[in-house]
């Protein structure tokens, strides 16, 4: 029995779960975890599984300018398509999957932007992210496939690029979990996978989501959440909530086909709060929060040059990013080749 899965970059990573709770897995699931504890040589271990890294990108004529974020994060996940990513798994086989890196992208809607024009805005042309690569966002097409909910849900800006990939991951054939990033972040660490590899050794790539969780004890400071109010999944059940800080998570087929049932299912919540708390009233879903946080790993405001000029740490994630004189500066700062080129050198 032969598996092929596939892994995506656009703004969604996806990662195979195995997960060991039987009693919540469906027949398919079962198959999986049965193909999963085959030693890898029975299961053609020269086919490793691959897992999605998903850029969502929200493309914009005005994005034009051949210097963006956009574009260092696409160079970023184009730069790690097609690696190796080795674990050990809990019982201490060793697996090997690949980086399938995708862009879920939401076109400008007054003047969409062809493939072609798309592929250039974000620097793409000689990558290996094909046109087949590329996932489009809709707006209609989300409100359509999982109701109103999508309004709420989707956020202040109302972007479609989160549903998709959650949408895109639940129904891929060849993916089990995506890693979903955003444009305005950057990882100082050597590349993307060397922050990924972090998640799947030891059972860790059975997690459903791995995330920062933004969630604080106390009951009434959480209420004051400018989107609890619509927040009507919030306050169902024991109405106890969790939130989560989303510009980069990995999430799992099933916790994604969980979240658009939900949606369907007519309740609704703003993202940050829906996901995570879809996973903690679900028996089955397990949850680890994003260690590697910078002190500028924030919602707002967006990161100066100077704030974090000689301040740049190894390893760590910085958020949010709209200069690409910032980013560039960031991985300059904190890469072995280029350290002569430290920001503090450029001003
Ligand atoms: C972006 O570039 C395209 C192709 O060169 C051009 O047609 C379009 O007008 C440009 N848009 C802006 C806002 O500069
Ligand atoms: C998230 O934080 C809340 C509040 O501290 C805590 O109750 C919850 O267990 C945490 N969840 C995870 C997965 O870390
Ligand atoms: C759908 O929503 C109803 C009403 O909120 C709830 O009772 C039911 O459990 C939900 N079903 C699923 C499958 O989530
Ligand atoms: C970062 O390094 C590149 C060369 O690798 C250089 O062209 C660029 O100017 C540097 N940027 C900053 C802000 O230091």
């Amino acid at each position: 029995m032969k598996r092929s899965r596939a892994l995506a970059l656009a703004v969604a990573l996806v990662a195979a779960t195995t997960l060991a709770s039987a009693s919540h897995r469906s027949a398919a699931d079962l198959t999986s975890r049965l193909v999963d504890s085959l030693p890898l040589s029975a299961r053609g271990g020269g086919d490793p599984v691959p897992e999605a890294v998903l850029l969502a990108v929200h493309v914009r004529q005005s994005t034009n300018d051949t210097d963006s974020v956009e574009r260092l994060a696409a160079r970023a996940i184009a730069d790690v398509d097609g690696r190796g990513l080795t674990f050990a798994t809990r019982d201490g086989d060793v697996e090997r999957r690949v980086v399938d890196a995708r862009v879920v992208f939401e076109n400008d809607a007054s003047a969409p932007l062809t493939f072609a024009r798309l592929n250039d805005v974000l620097g793409l042309r000689e990558s290996k992210i094909t046109p087949e690569k590329l996932v489009e966002a809709s707006r209609a097409a989300e409100r359509a496939h999982v109701g109103a909910s999508f309004d709420v849900f989707s956020g202040v800006y109302g972007a479609a690029v989160k549903t998709t990939a959650l949408r895109w991951l639940s129904q891929s054939a060849t993916h089990e979990n995506a890693w979903v990033i955003e444009p305005d972040v950057a990882w100082t660490g050597e590349d993307w996978v060397s922050l990924f590899e972090r998640y799947y050794d030891d059972g860790a790539v059975d997690v459903d989501l791995v995330t920062v969780n933004a969630t604080i004890g106390d009951a009434k400071k959480m209420a004051k959440w400018p989107h609890y109010g619509s927040c009507e999944f919030c306050r169902e059940g024991d109405g106890v909530w969790q939130r989560a800080f989303l510009p980069v998570f990995r999430v799992s087929k099933r916790l994604a086909t969980a979240v658009i049932d939900a949606l369907k299912n007519g309740t609704t919540g703003h993202h940050e709060a829906f996901i995570p708390t879809v996973c903690s009233r679900a028996e089955w879903c397990t949850w680890v929060t994003i260690k590697e946080t910078s002190a500028w790993f924030r919602y707002r405001p967006v990161l100066a040059e100077a704030e974090v000029g000689e301040n740049g740490a190894r390893d760590k994630l910085y958020h949010p990013i709209k200069d690409p004189v910032v980013y560039r500066a960031l991985r300059n700062a904190t890469s072995d080749e280029k350290d002569s080129l430290a920001i503090a050198a450029t001003k």
